[in-house]
Parts: C-alpha cells; structure tokens; sequence
C-alpha cells in the first residue's frame, strides 16, 4: 500500500476516533451517532485496523461466546458475529445507549441474529458467565477504574478464555504521525496498561505487533 495514502489515512481516522473515544453521552459528541458520518469515518478503517487479520489472529473461531466491550456501534461486532457463527454468539457491550440501539438497527438491517447488546455501568460490563474470549478495542483509556472493570469481566470468563485488548500504541502513532502531546504520550503508552490489567488478575500471554498504530495484547486469567 501506498505508504503517503495509508499515513493521510491513519492520521484522519486516528484522530476522529481520538475525538470520538469521548464517551458519547457527552452531548458535544453527539455527532458521532449521525449513521453516516460513522460509515463514512470507518470507510478506510480496513487499511490499518485489519479487522479480520486480527480477528484470525486471536483465535476467535465458530461457535465461541464472545464479548466486545466498549462495542461502540459494532465495527468489530458485526465482524465477530460472522465469525462465531450461527452456534457462536457476541455480546456487545457499552455505556452508551445510543451507539448500542445503532447496533441492533444495523444487526436487524443485515439480518444477525446472534449478537445480544449489553448496556453496562462504568464499573461493570454486566456480562454473562461463560464467555470465551473478550475484545476490547480503544477503550481500556477511557474506564475510570480500569482494575475493578476488568475484575467484573475475570467473572464472567470460562477457565481457559482469554481478554484481547488492542490498544493505541504511543510509540507507533508517534512514528505515524509525529509527535504526541505529553498527555497522549503516558495515555497510550503500553505501561500506563500492562500494569493495571496485571493487577486485575490477568497473565500477558503474547503481543501482536503487525498493526501500523495499535498493539494486541492477549491475556488469560491467572487460575
Ligand atoms: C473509541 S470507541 C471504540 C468503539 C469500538 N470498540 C471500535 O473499535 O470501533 C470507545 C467505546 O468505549 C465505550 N466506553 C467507554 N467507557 C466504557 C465503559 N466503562 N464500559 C463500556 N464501554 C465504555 C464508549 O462509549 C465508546 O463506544
């Protein structure tokens, strides 16, 4: 890929999403409902996310019960939901009603049936025992208490399941997009994380690196 397209690209698209990683019920954000806008922002989305490569990448496979927490409007759950299959089902999980009720329009849309919305509290995802593998992408920056939100979804998880969180990563956006406020820097910085979700209980078992402004981490639960 054209490395000057893909640099153009990741800079608009990170910084929207930086903008829209705001909890959305603030009502200056509110744009970021407009259905519209949401497709037109996550249009290029695919070159840098690679959403399928990582889903491939972190094993989800058909049948499994999986959690995207911190869904926003299911750009990773319709794509989770294919991948589970009609035995599988996903839990879309978010603080915000709006981007949720989104979802369901575009799961009733495109006829998916097996994916349940979950609207949870700030400190708790209120999911379901028995899931196998939870997603969260961009959002473990925006919990106000990181350790006790990841202790609730330790609850839910079955034995030998494992949390995956891609995540913004200060070094690789720096390089893609020059340097990083202060602020930015300790805020997507890898040990601002690792630690607090250490402290929650979870073992790092490998980090993916091949995405060009964000790194996956997967864990599992300490037994
Ligand atoms: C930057 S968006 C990412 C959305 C989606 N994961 C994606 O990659 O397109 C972050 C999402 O996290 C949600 N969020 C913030 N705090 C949350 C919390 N405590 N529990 C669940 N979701 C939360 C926001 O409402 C928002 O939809």
């Amino acid at each position: 890929m054209n490395r000057g397209v893909l640099r153009l690209t990741v800079f608009c698209t990170t910084l929207l999403f930086l903008i829209g990683a705001v909890p959305a019920q603030e009502p200056e954000h509110g744009h970021q409902h407009d259905p519209e806008q949401q497709e037109e922002r996550d249009r290029d989305r695919w070159m840098w996310q690679l959403p399928e490569t990582v889903i491939r990448t972190i094993g989800v496979e058909e049948g499994m019960v999986v959690a995207d927490v911190g869904a926003g409007y299911g750009y990773f759950t319709l794509r989770l939901a294919r991948a589970v299959g009609r035995e599988g089902h996903v839990y879309a999980n978010d603080i915000d009603h709006d981007a949720l009720a989104q979802l369901e329009n575009r799961c009733a849309n495109d006829g998916v049936n097996n994916v349940t919305t979950i609207l949870g509290e700030s400190s708790d995802p209120l999911l379901p025992p028995g899931v196998d593998l939870v997603l969260m992408v961009n959002t473990i920056h925006l919990l106000e208490d990181p350790v006790a939100f990841l202790q609730r979804i330790s609850d839910s998880l079955q034995p030998q399941a494992r949390l995956v969180i891609v995540q913004w990563d200060a070094e690789k956006m720096s390089a893609e997009l020059g340097d990083l406020s202060p602020g930015d820097k300790i805020l997507f910085a890898r040990e601002t994380f690792l630690a607090t979700v250490g402290d929650a209980g979870f073992t790092l078992d490998r980090i993916e690196t091949f995405l060009p402004v964000q790194s996956i981490f997967i864990y599992r639960r300490n037994s």
